[in-house]
């Protein structure tokens, strides 16, 4: 039976990944998968990580199993950080889930047990791997336009247009805050014109949240979330806590299914942990956990708040600096858009050969849309990376 199988293609941001890792270069830089580094090249786990992990390790006295949508501590605090008090909570179904791409998936999967037809409306470009799941599940979609090439902003005109395109019955996925791969965003009028069409169409919003606290801040990243979610009948959310609280490998994410209609929550929040039951039963608690008891606890909060803010200005500073850079040696302002981007991410906007050129002669990594990890460079490699991208030519 398993001769059947055949070769699936490989993920592309994972497999440089893997060619960073055999690059034996000292000087390579890895502007790859979207991991926060400090500027000795550390992930580190957060003093508040730390010390919640102590705390649980003090005070757990049992690993017996949580719910089926995880411990209700961690779906209260999540949906508290994320939504803050734009909705009632009792019009929130939430299930813990492993990582943002576990609520990905069982949001997908609550579509199409919903409504099998639906189209999921996804930016152009977007995670890919948003489009490798709903391949994998054979779900059908539209792409909107988004990036704008020439600006390096988005192209919003067309992407209302797109949008417009859309019906009742069909999901609008936007990313919350910070998009991944483009690092260009929507202000908040633009969000408005987006809630406009999703009341006019009657389209159901998934909003992608990843990058809370990494942008302009917990509350400014996820003020678009909260005014889509207080706006339409319904809204799916999916958030992760990998960045901003730095547990990557701990797999720790919620989906929210929010309904303007109280009565409906029942009905969301027993789908929600009946989907858990058929993919993994219950998720993973050890993340949860730490998120639960850090958001619980002011002390922590108000230290893990304090690392995050420095993480986030940290970016922010590599952001000016590499654009500044960039301006001195091109003697131009085309590069300017690094600094307006937000996230960890930017897309430089150049071709594939020049992003290849860039790993070959320099050992620069970045992903072949050329989408930069901004927290991979450090106040030395900015220098490096900015004579790179002018050496080849771009
Ligand atoms: C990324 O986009 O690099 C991250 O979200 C990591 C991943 O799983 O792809």
């Amino acid at each position: 039976m398993l001769e059947n199988l055949q070769a699936q293609p490989a993920d592309k941001i994972l497999a440089l990944m893997q060619m960073y890792k055999d690059d034996p270069r000292e000087t390579k830089i890895d502007l790859g998968v979207g991991v926060y580094k400090d500027a000795t090249g550390l992930t580190p786990v957060m003093r508040a990580v730390k010390s919640a992990e102590h705390q649980i390790w003090e005070n757990q006295d049992s690993k017996s199993y949580t719910g089926l949508a995880g411990d209700p501590a961690f779906g209260d605090a999540m949906v508290k950080l994320v939504l803050g008090g734009a909705v009632p909570r009792a019009n929130v179904g939430a299930a813990a889930t492993p990582g943002g791409t576990g609520a990905i998936r069982q949001a997908f999967e609550l579509i199409q047990m919903a409504r099998p037809d639906a189209r999921v409306f996804v930016s152009n470009p977007t995670w890919p791997n948003h489009l490798s799941i709903l391949k994998y599940l054979g779900m059908a979609t539209v792409p909107y336009r988004y990036f704008d090439d020439e600006t390096r902003g988005v192209d919003f005109d067309g992407m209302l247009a797109d949008l417009k395109t859309a019906k009742k019955g069909d999901v609008i996925l936007l990313h919350g805050c910070c998009h991944n791969p483009t690092g260009a965003n929507l202000n908040p009028a633009q969000w408005d014109e987006v809630i406009k069409v999703l009341q006019d169409t009657g389209a159901t919003p998934m909003i992608d949240i990843a990058y809370q606290g990494f942008g302009d801040g917990l509350d400014a990243d996820a003020a678009a979330t909260r005014k889509v979610a207080a706006a339409v009948p319904e809204c799916l959310i999916a958030a992760s806590c990998s960045k901003n609280f730095g547990i990557y490998r701990e797999r720790t994410g919620i989906l929210m299914a929010v309904s303007s209609d109280a009565s409906a929550q029942n009905l969301n929040q027993a789908t929600l942990a009946f989907l858990n039951r058929q993919n993994f039963s219950f998720p993973p608690d050890h993340g949860a956990r730490i998120v639960a008891t850090i958001l619980n606890d002011d002390a922590l909060r108000t230290d893990w708040m304090a690392e995050l803010e420095d993480i986030r200005n940290t970016m922010l500073g590599l952001r000016s600096q590499l654009a500044s850079e960039l301006q001195r040696l091109s003697g131009s302002d085309r590069f300017g858009f690094l600094a307006e981007h937000r996230g960890m991410f930017s897309r430089l906007g150049t071709s594939p050969e020049m992003v290849e050129k860039l790993r070959v002669d320099h050992g620069i990594y970045m992903v072949g849309d050329s989408r930069m990890n901004i927290a991979g460079l450090n106040t030395q490699t900015v220098p490096i990376l900015a004579k790179a991208i002018i050496d080849v030519g771009i």
